[in-house]
């Protein structure tokens, strides 16, 4: 069998809590080198997952390692000119979210992959969340999804704006995740955004609401607001006759034809696994990536991919008569 060599550039607190763990599951991928500046991380990591090759430069990395794919997951503000590298090597790479600060970034480094011939993907994992993709499904036998809805809402009281002291916009940084789920869901281009962007008791902005007109005729709205009582991230597909509300930490409400029970899907049992980065779709977009290194297949969040999300942002605050 033939096995994706992985050389993983950044050893911080996400990757190990999902992307570490995910690729030491999936038999085609092994995780060939590390590389951090942190040499406590970096060596803590490499022990755990017993990976010999570590490096704190990754252009060394880059220039000892014979690798068919690297990972760089660090802040948003750092990867630029180190994937823009990895790209230039022709290596197929995988990033976080967002791809980049700004959709240019995010332009720039689509083109950078496809002149080199690279397979590129970013870590929107709503849309690999088990329970996300069945009751997809499901509503979908109906037809296409008329309706949908992204909510996340998030408790940060901080003066300081979040998201490494405000490098990020929220919109950009995390709420992106509702705003990828939406085109995911409607599974089309976007028409007319009517949109609310918000500063709610500080000086940055932390609400941000849309309606979103795509161009087959879906509508999909998007809640949003960093001042609430506390983390909720929920979602709602609706086709003929059907209706489903689902939390993706917790099941999912499927309503039909008028009956008054729903049927209850649990995350759990969708993803046949209580391992949070198994049910909340990480292991499931590692698979996705390593599947399509191997078949030399586009990924479904592609760099490519990724700029429409970025655009959708960019948009949210363009027509957004309220931003100040
Ligand atoms: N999909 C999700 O739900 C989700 C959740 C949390 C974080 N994230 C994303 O994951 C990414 C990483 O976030 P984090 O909180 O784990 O960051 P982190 O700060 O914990 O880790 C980043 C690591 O990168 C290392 N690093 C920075 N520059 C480097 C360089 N030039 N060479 C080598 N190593 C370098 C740092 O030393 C650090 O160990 C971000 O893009 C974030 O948005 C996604």
């Amino acid at each position: 069998m033939r096995k994706v060599k992985v050389g993983f550039i950044g050893a911080g607190s996400h990757a190990n809590l999902v992307h570490y763990p995910s690729l030491a599951s999936i038999e085609e991928a092994e995780v060939k080198a590390i590389c951090d500046l942190n040499v406590e991380r970096l060596r803590r990591t490499a022990e755990k997952y017993g990976v010999e090759k570590q490096y704190t430069d990754y252009r060394e990395m880059l220039e000892k390692e014979e690798l068919d794919a690297v990972y760089v997951v660090m802040p948003p503000h750092h990867l630029y000119d180190i994937v823009a590298d990895c790209l230039r090597e022709g290596l197929n790479t995988f990033i976080e979210k967002p791809p980049g600060v700004t959709t240019n970034q995010t332009k720039s480094l689509a083109w950078l992959a496809e002149k080199n011939g690279c397979r590129t993907m970013v870590g929107f994992n709503r849309r690999f969340i088990p329970l996300m993709q069945n009751v997809k499904a499901t509503v979908e036998e109906r037809g296409p999804i008329n309706q949908c809805v992204s909510t996340f809402y998030k408790n940060v009281q901080s003066e300081e704006p979040p998201y490494y002291r405000g490098a990020l916009d929220i919109l950009t940084c995390d709420a992106v995740h509702a705003v990828d789920a939406l085109r995911w869901m409607a599974g089309d281009e976007v028409d007319e955004v009517f949109s609310s962007v918000r500063r709610l008791y500080v000086p940055y902005h932390n609400s941000f609401n849309a309606l979103i007109k795509f161009k087959h005729g879906a509508v999909g709205i998007l809640m949003t607001n960093w001042t609430a009582g506390s983390r909720v991230h929920t979602f709602e597909m609706h086709s003929k006759g059907i209706s489903a509300f689902i939390n993706p930490d917790s099941e999912a409400l499927i309503y039909s034809d008028n009956k008054p029970e729903p049927r209850r899907v649990s995350t759990f049992e969708a993803a046949k696994s209580r391992e949070r980065h198994v049910y909340y779709g990480f292991y499931h977009e590692n698979r996705h990536f390593i599947d399509c290194v191997l078949e030399d297949k586009e990924p479904e969040t592609s760099f490519r991919d990724a700029v429409k999300t970025m655009e959708l942002v960019d948009r949210i605050y363009r027509e957004a008569n309220d931003v100040r």
